[in-house]
């Protein structure tokens, strides 16, 4: 991708907000329309280790998977080798724009087993009732309700279902013990900068998913952003199980 295409994708992000927009879902779409074609090849550099929280999430074997504010089903292709394995996928997003692209990519690979689904991640149900995975890829900072989002989530999985995720964060000033703890630069700086484009990087979110589910896998780490020198943005990644009791 050229200086052009990442010029034009972030005059997108800063000055297509959908700030005056009426509802969320609204939001979404405003801010997505303009910059679907170009969604994929920014944010590969942006949204990093979306591969190996989809590589760490066991197949659930001719089971149902939801991706939640799944976008242009980037991260589907991750699960291209298995794909046969799983029964159904719901990708779930609100901007349609973003799924237009999703629903493209699924029939050019020809798999029937994906769906996709305008719908709002604190509400959205599986068809079949009871989901085996649920993935929220750099889209839990983007849902008000996060809160919501992530019960709802809990409440579609089978017992000792898998919940996988992978987002900006920030630390809380005091962490729990076994956690990572980020300087006060870190803790404004980013929730600042992120929240120009609707992204809110939040102290609370691992918290919340440690005491919901059994963590199984956690990395906390920083990457790059483009066209930020000097600064990494923290991260994280965490797999966890719905509790059997
Ligand atoms: C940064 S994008 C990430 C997209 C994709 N998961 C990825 O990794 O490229 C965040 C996505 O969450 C979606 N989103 C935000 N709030 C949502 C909600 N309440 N319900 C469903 N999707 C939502 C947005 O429309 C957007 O597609």
């Amino acid at each position: 991708m050229g200086i052009r295409q990442d010029l034009r994708v972030i005059r997108h992000m800063v000055f297509r907000r959908g700030d005056k927009a009426a509802t969320h879902a609204d939001r979404m779409e405003s801010f997505y329309n303009a910059q679907a074609q170009d969604y994929d090849e920014f944010r590969k550099r942006l949204l990093t280790g979306r591969e190996e929280m989809y590589a760490a999430v066991p197949i659930p074997q001719q089971g149902v998977w939801v991706d939640m504010g799944g976008g242009t089903g980037w991260n589907i292709e991750n699960l291209a080798a298995s794909i046969d394995q799983i029964k159904q996928i719901h990708v779930v997003d609100l901007a349609e724009s973003l799924l237009s692209v999703a629903q493209d990519r699924f029939r050019q690979r020809g798999w029937e087993n994906v769906t996709t689904h305008v719908a709002d991640a604190t509400m959205f149900r599986p068809p079949e009732g009871l989901a085996d995975v649920v993935t929220f890829s750099y889209s839990l900072t983007m849902m008000p309700d996060w809160f919501k989002a992530i019960d709802n989530a809990l409440a579609m999985l089978k017992p000792g279902g898998i919940i996988g995720v992978v987002d900006f964060y920030v630390s809380r000033k005091f962490p729990a013990p076994n956690q990572k703890k980020h300087g006060w630069f870190y803790r404004g700086f980013w929730p600042n900068w992120f929240a120009i484009d609707g992204v809110y990087p939040s102290s609370e979110h691992l918290p919340y998913l440690n005491y919901r589910f059994e963590a199984v896998d956690l990395l906390e780490a920083k990457c790059k952003i483009p066209y930020i020198p000097l600064v990494r943005s923290p991260y994280y990644r965490f797999i966890g199980r719905k509790p059997v009791n």
